[in-house]
């Protein structure tokens, strides 16, 4: 299986936003979110994924060279001041494509190019998720992840935190 990981340029912005769709159509059993008026779901961040910021990188999962998912980091911390940590503030993996080790490739392949301080915010809702992300980190720092738990009036969401 030959996972890579292709930095998204601004020619495959709307291919980011296409896929976005089934992310967000997805997650929204999760985060309860409801479609414009248009029929589509907003994504906010977008534009900011191809602007002068460097540390927000948006990478498209491909597998065989046919994109089957995406990964969108970002320097924004939720637990710490710390501007080297880089966060995964999306990931995604299209269904059909699912429980295969896709996930798990790429998420190696992610922190093997990009060392550092890492972290990723799981709505608890999400157990599919927070499993994966579990098994992983698990696997990945043998056991030296940090996780704390976070709740306000709207979400209630696990930080997961790990050096590689
Ligand atoms: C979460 C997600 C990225 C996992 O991708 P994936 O390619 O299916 O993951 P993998 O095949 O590498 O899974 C590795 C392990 O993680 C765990 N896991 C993954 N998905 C799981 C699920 N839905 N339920 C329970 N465990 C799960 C399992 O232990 C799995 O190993 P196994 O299949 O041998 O049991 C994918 O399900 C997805 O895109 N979900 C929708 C978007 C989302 O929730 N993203 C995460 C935001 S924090």
């Amino acid at each position: 299986m030959e996972i890579e990981l292709q930095k998204i340029s601004l020619d495959n912005k709307d291919a980011l936003n296409n896929l976005m769709q089934f992310y967000l159509y997805d997650y929204s059993d999760t985060d309860k979110r409801d479609i414009n008026t248009w029929g589509r779901f907003e994504y906010e961040y977008l534009d900011s994924y191809f602007s002068e910021d460097e540390s927000r990188v948006p990478f498209f999962i491909k597998l065989n060279d046919i994109i089957v998912g995406f990964i969108l980091i970002n320097n924004y911390s939720i637990i710490s001041e710390d501007k080297n940590v880089k966060s995964i503030a999306e990931f995604f993996v299209m269904k059909k494509y699912r429980r295969i080790g896709i996930g798990s490739a790429a998420l190696k392949k992610l922190v093997s190019t990009l060392p550092g301080k890492w972290e990723i915010k799981v709505n608890k809702n999400n157990e599919g998720a927070l499993s994966f992300w579990r098994k992983n980190l698990l696997e990945l720092t043998k056991g030296k992840y940090l996780e704390k738990y976070l709740e306000d009036e709207k979400a209630q969401v696990y930080v997961e935190s790990f050096e590689i």
